[in-house]
């Protein structure tokens, strides 16, 4: 390592670049990765040191193009149409309730913030049409490539495994190799920006441009306490004084452990589900036995940031992996034996927010997710690892065979011709992985496979 900068720095600085872009707290990551990422691409893109390439970071805004491609990478969207039953039926009785109020409030405003590739926003349009009920809804999020894809409203089959076949057929239409575009008239007030919650709100079409109903859901788990109370505090300014605020049912968001900037939110049984209303938390409150307890031990388990930097130069020369990562990763490979890929899929969720530069967890996403026709999700997985290790060949294969099943000719010709080139390597990405080799089955066969077929595709697909 060159000795004009120490690891240290590299990783403090690092991690500070990535909560100020996002919010993010890194639990946990396995520094070793964070440094190399950064290392590879300051290389990449001719910086003397990775040093001088954050220190040229820290002057950007996080919407320039290397910071949202860093953004993007770090990003997890997965999400799914009707995803959360429960807090549905709590948004419907909401949107019941704000419905038969005064005519001012009409259309109602929906704000989904987080909202990836755009299925929540379109569930909640759904609802209302389904109540006959007005909204404006706003679809937001960081991740510019998760925008462009709830902008086409173009989605596959794992996207919809929760919506029925009646809401199936009234909302979208079939289209080739199993993909549906979301097409009704309930989707004419849906609009999609992009959107930092480190930023205040956007505004509402509401004339003083406050949100009746804020979505922000499975967003706030990978924040900092400071960071999830600055984008509370955003979105409770932008809430009506009679305002709701939704997150995941599993997410406990207690203002009280958040310290004095965190707004005041008091939390309200509706349904099967819970929001949060502008308003004092009783302390101790349990809104059911057993489930919601809002002062006790619901929460995450402790965990060490990476800026607990007191250990981190043994850390980062000793340790490659973190324990939690692993431990996650053979989770998931035994979920997937027993045929589980919802919850190998979740294993693998959580091992991302730990550590979202491990690029073979990003490889077992997208070959559990292309096994279960996500071929977009699949193939931003395996750009991912490409992007961390841009000679992994089996990330290429997977990525060109998705982009040749699309007829995007050019970009699979790409991918294969980089099958090639990294296969000539001497290094075997494969090799140090810990669940990846025994999930794909026979490695010799599976790299065999992929020369013949980037040969026979580039032999077929000559350059014009
Ligand atoms: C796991 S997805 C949740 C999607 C959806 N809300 C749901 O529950 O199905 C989390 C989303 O939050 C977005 N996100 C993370 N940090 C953000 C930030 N600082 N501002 C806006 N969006 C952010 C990510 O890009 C990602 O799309």
């Amino acid at each position: 390592m060159d000795a004009s900068y120490s690891r240290r720095e590299v990783i403090a600085l690092a991690c500070k670049l990535i909560e100020k872009w996002t919010g993010f707290e890194l639990r946990e990551t396995a520094p070793q990765r964070i440094a190399e990422t950064f290392e590879q691409r300051a290389q990449l893109l001719g910086y003397d040191t990775p040093i001088s390439y954050l220190k040229g970071l820290r002057d950007l805004p996080s919407t320039a193009e290397e910071p949202q491609r860093l953004v993007n990478l770090i990003t997890n969207g997965l999400t799914a149409f009707w995803r959360d039953e429960p807090q549905l039926s709590a948004l419907r009785s909401v949107l019941c309730h704000l419905d038969a109020g005064p005519p001012a409030i009409h259309p109602i405003q929906v704000w989904c913030a987080g909202v990836s590739t755009g299925e929540e926003a379109y569930t909640v349009a759904m609802i209302a049409d389904e109540e006959g009920i007005g909204v404006d809804v706003l679809g937001t999020d960081i991740n510019t490539d998760f925008l462009a894809t709830a902008r086409r409203g173009v989605f596959d089959e794992w996207s919809l495994r929760r919506l029925s076949p009646n809401r199936r057929r009234t909302y979208l239409r079939p289209l080739e190799h199993s993909r549906w575009r979301a097409e009704h008239r309930a989707f004419e007030n849906l609009r999609f920006a992009h959107h930092n919650l480190m930023d205040p709100a956007p505004s509402s079409r509401h004339p003083d441009g406050k949100w009746d109903i804020i979505l922000c859901r499975n967003v706030l788990i990978y924040f900092s306490p400071t960071t999830t109370a600055k984008a509370l505090r955003h979105m409770s300014d932008a809430l009506t004084r009679d305002g709701y605020l939704m997150f995941g049912s599993s997410e406990q968001v207690d203002p009280q452990r958040l310290g004095p900037s965190a707004p005041d939110l008091r939390p309200i049984r509706k349904g099967g589900g819970f929001l949060y209303r502008p308003g004092s938390v009783q302390t101790g409150r349990t809104i059911e036995p057993g489930r919601w307890h809002f002062e006790d031990s619901q929460s995450l388990p402790p965990v060490e940031t990476t800026r607990d930097l007191g250990s981190l130069e043994e850390t980062t020369s000793d340790v490659r992996d973190n324990r939690t990562v692993i431990d996650l990763l053979y989770t998931a490979k035994d979920h997937l034996e027993k045929g589980d890929r919802e919850l190998t899929i979740a294993c693998l969720e959580a091992a991302l927010v730990y550590d979202p530069f491990q690029v073979e967890c990003h490889c077992l996403m997208g070959v559990v997710l292309r096994s279960l026709g996500a071929s977009q999700q699949a193939l931003e997985s395996f750009q991912k690892a490409l992007f961390l290790a841009p000679h992994h060949w089996f990330a290429a294969h997977h990525t060109a065979s998705i982009l040749a099943e699309r007829d995007d000719i050019d970009g699979a010709r790409r991918a294969y011709l980089r099958v090639l080139k990294s296969l000539e390597r001497d290094e075997d990405p494969l090799e140090s992985t810990h669940v990846l080799r025994d999930v794909i089955g026979t490695v010799s066969r599976i790299e065999h496979g992929a020369r013949q077929q980037a040969e026979n595709f580039l032999q077929t697909h000559r350059e014009r």
